[in-house]
């Protein structure tokens, strides 16, 4: 099975990361396909943001201070094709080690070694460029970046990039960017449609999702309830963006895969 490790990061905390990260994951295995969730942030953003964080399951931190073994971390979702690993209890001990070179290895090792059988290995980092993410870039094939339309958030786009690019030189040649995601977008918000305009004239138009998720109070009332915009009836809406932001993905991966090839169809049967 060929795996797909995506990590969803950015500079800016807040962008949306936790969130892309769980509604995504919903959409692709609502689609069919066999998900991993890591909650690689010490907060535990997508721990908090669902009921991974109640389980008594340990995480990354117990990985980190060897106190568990990778695969007794996952957790399955009770009726979707949806795992995850969540964030543990991270104490001064497990932090200290993720700053090593030891704990970069262990990191690194541990994604890897869960992600067999996934289609989708789908990483919520913690905001900023520190050990954590520059250890999750290192073993993954490409990175989403959520970027709300803010003027901050956008002016930490060029030194975000630079920093993914200097994990590609140095650990991961094959990293890509998948795209960059418009978060948020408040449609009645003059300055972010301006943002976004000026955005989209100067980044390359294959650097941006099509897809963009507009702002929606609802996702606040989602997070509180630990749940997926796709599984309530009040959020139909929002939850259409993450699935044609899944759809779009999958476009991709196959344009990818098919390259430029001549298509030669031998029926579905
Ligand atoms: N499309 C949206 N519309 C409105 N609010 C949203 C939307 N997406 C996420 N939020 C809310 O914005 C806040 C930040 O989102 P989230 O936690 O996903 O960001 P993050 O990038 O993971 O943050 P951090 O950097 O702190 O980990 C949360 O309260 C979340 O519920
Ligand atoms: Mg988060």
């Amino acid at each position: 099975m060929l795996t797909q490790i995506i990590s969803l990061a950015s500079q800016k905390g807040g962008t949306g990361k936790s969130t892309s990260t769980l509604n995504l994951g919903y959409s692709l295995a609502s689609l069919g396909n066999h998900v991993l969730l890591i909650d690689g942030d010490p907060q535990g953003g997508l721990s908090l943001g669902t009921n991974i964080g109640e389980k008594e399951k340990p995480g990354l931190a117990d990985i980190l201070t060897g106190k568990a073994k990778p695969e007794e971390c996952i957790v399955n979702s009770r009726n979707l094709t949806l795992s995850a690993l969540g964030s543990g209890h991270f104490s001064t001990d497990s932090l200290i080690k993720s700053e090593t070179q030891a704990g970069k290895h262990i990191l690194m090792d541990a994604v890897i070694s869960v992600s067999q059988g996934f289609n989708y290995v789908l990483i919520d980092c913690p905001a900023g460029m520190g050990s954590f993410v520059r250890a999750f870039l290192s073993v993954s094939n490409s990175v989403i970046i959520p970027l709300n339309m803010r003027n901050t958030a956008v002016r930490s786009l060029p030194v975000f990039l630079q920093f993914i690019e200097d994990v590609r030189h140095k650990y991961n040649p094959s990293l890509t960017v998948e795209g960059i995601l418009v978060t948020m977008l408040d449609f009645a918000s003059r300055s972010e449609i301006e943002i976004f305009k000026t955005a989209k004239d100067t980044l390359p138009s294959t650097t941006i999702f099509k897809t963009v998720i507009n702002h929606d109070y609802i996702f606040e009332d989602l997070s509180l309830n630990g749940a997926a915009a796709a599984m309530s009836r009040k959020a139909t809406k929002a939850a259409r963006g993450y699935f044609e932001l899944a759809l779009e993905l999958h476009e991709r991966k196959i344009n990818r895969v098919k390259g430029d090839e001549d298509e030669e169809f031998q029926g579905l049967f």
